[in-house]
């Protein structure tokens, strides 16, 4: 390969690259993370230009920086949050952590709901303040994608107020969101009496003006006896389609209703939660390319004994991904780091599949399978060094932050001095 390196060019040299590029295999066959040593990445604007082996284009003006043997990851994607919202669900915790169940706070009126109310009483300057937080605890950790949902505002106003505000932190802040229209998160409490008239609001007016806007790229629904049946997800999965937009779900969390064989038919990008996901699902999944997304907070916070089909979404070859669900009543944690330690020890994944869940397959939950988590020619130059030696290392030791460097689209926009490098 002859490259003619510019002096605008960036080469990091001496890392341990973890690349996560499946068709890279160590010497007994194996990907074991797409290992690769002695080898340059090179970084042209916003993408990496080439991974070649260590000198073997000739560096002339431009910048390289050793890394002296850390290793370097891509950046880490975050397929599934509800990062946007207003006030906070504590004390319905504490409400929990003396008896309360999930499905009762919420027919009380509180759950979900709850949020609505202090969402939709919160201006969209609060919103960005409180979102702001969360995201830089997000991208500290080395979150270079993220999906953020609607779903707490729960009408044409609100809904769209929430996705400005992604917006909003979309055009402010050094990282590439992926919009989610989940309007059809819960019945609000003007149509309790009268469900299906709000999915007539949703697929009628919500969806349609909020897509003209280009405020989301995809339709996602909580399909649950809490949240929204089968004939209804599909009214709302058939508008989505009328007008070409990806649809995913929130199934199969509580109970299993075939919202993943939905979200199949429609050739869905992802099924969430899937606790109670069985075989059939399974197979309707596989079919149609659908990622497996797993929510280890939810899973935990929520003090689930059902775990997901692991041993079988892996025999049946579905891509899994690993994502925070980062949310006020379920998922309070800022950090996919835990939630990879998290899908290890309480899922059963391997720490590759946990490094694949928040790269390689988050990617593809996220319709970017080709230009994001991995380091690849091509790819974009999202990547993070890390002070460490291991890919496992990164979720082992949790408490504090083994971050060097963060680099977005080429440009460095994190770096801790301790550990600088030259
Ligand atoms: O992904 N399952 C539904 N939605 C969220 C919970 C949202 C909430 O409780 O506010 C979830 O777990
Ligand atoms: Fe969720």
């Amino acid at each position: 390969m002859s490259i003619e390196l510019r002096d605008t060019d960036v080469i990091w040299r001496n890392a341990k690259l973890a690349t996560m590029n499946p068709a890279i295999k160590n010497t007994a066959g194996k990907s074991h993370y797409g290992m690769l040593e002695q080898h340059d990445l090179i970084v042209r604007d916003e993408k990496i230009l080439a991974i070649l082996p260590a000198g073997s284009v000739p560096a002339n003006q431009c910048k390289v920086i050793d890394a002296g043997q850390r290793l370097i990851t891509p950046g880490l994607i975050d397929c599934h949050t509800h990062l946007v919202f207003g006030g906070n669900r504590a004390s319905e915790w504490e409400q929990r952590l003396n008896g309360v169940s999930y499905e009762e706070i919420s027919a009380q009126g509180g759950g979900i709901n709850a949020t609505v109310n202090a969402t939709r009483n919160s201006s969209a300057q609060q919103l960005e303040i409180v979102s702001q937080k969360r995201l830089n605890a997000l991208m500290a950790e080395g979150v270079t994608t993220i999906e953020m949902k609607s779903g707490y505002g729960l009408d044409l106003v609100n809904e769209e107020k929430q996705l400005n505000v992604v917006r909003a932190l979309a055009q402010k802040n050094p990282i590439e969101i992926s919009p989610t229209l989940l309007s059809a998160h819960a019945v609000p409490p003007e149509y309790k009496h009268d469900p299906d008239a709000y999915i007539d609001l949703v697929c009628d007016a919500i969806l349609p003006a909020l897509w003209q806007k280009q405020l989301f790229e995809a339709v996602d629904v909580f399909c649950e006896t809490v949240g929204f049946n089968l004939t209804q997800t599909q009214r709302l999965f058939e508008t989505a389609k009328r007008l070409n937009i990806p649809v995913k779900g929130h199934v199969e969390q509580l109970s299993n209703l075939g919202g993943s064989e939905l979200v199949a038919e429609y050739q869905g990008l992802s099924v969430d939660h899937i606790e109670h996901l069985d075989e059939k699902g399974i197979e309707a999944i596989k079919r149609s390319g659908t990622v497996a997304v797993l929510l280890p907070g939810a899973f935990y916070f929520l003090r689930e004994t059902k775990r997901p089909p692991i041993a079988l979404l892996r025999q049946y070859g579905v891509p899994m991904a690993i994502s925070t669900d980062f949310n006020p009543g379920t998922s309070p944690f800022a950090s996919l780091r835990l939630m990879m330690n998290m899908a290890c020890v309480q899922l059963g994944l391997t720490p590759e599949e946990a490094w694949q869940g928040v790269t390689l397959h988050a990617a593809q939950a996220l319709g970017r399978s080709d230009s994001h988590g991995q380091l690849a020619a091509g790819f974009m130059a999202d990547f993070v060094v890390w002070d460490a030696q291991n890919p496992v290392d990164i979720f082992y030791e949790l408490g504090h932050n083994p971050l060097v460097y963060r680099v977005y689209h080429g440009e460095m926009t994190h770096c801790d001095d301790l550990h600088g490098l030259n």
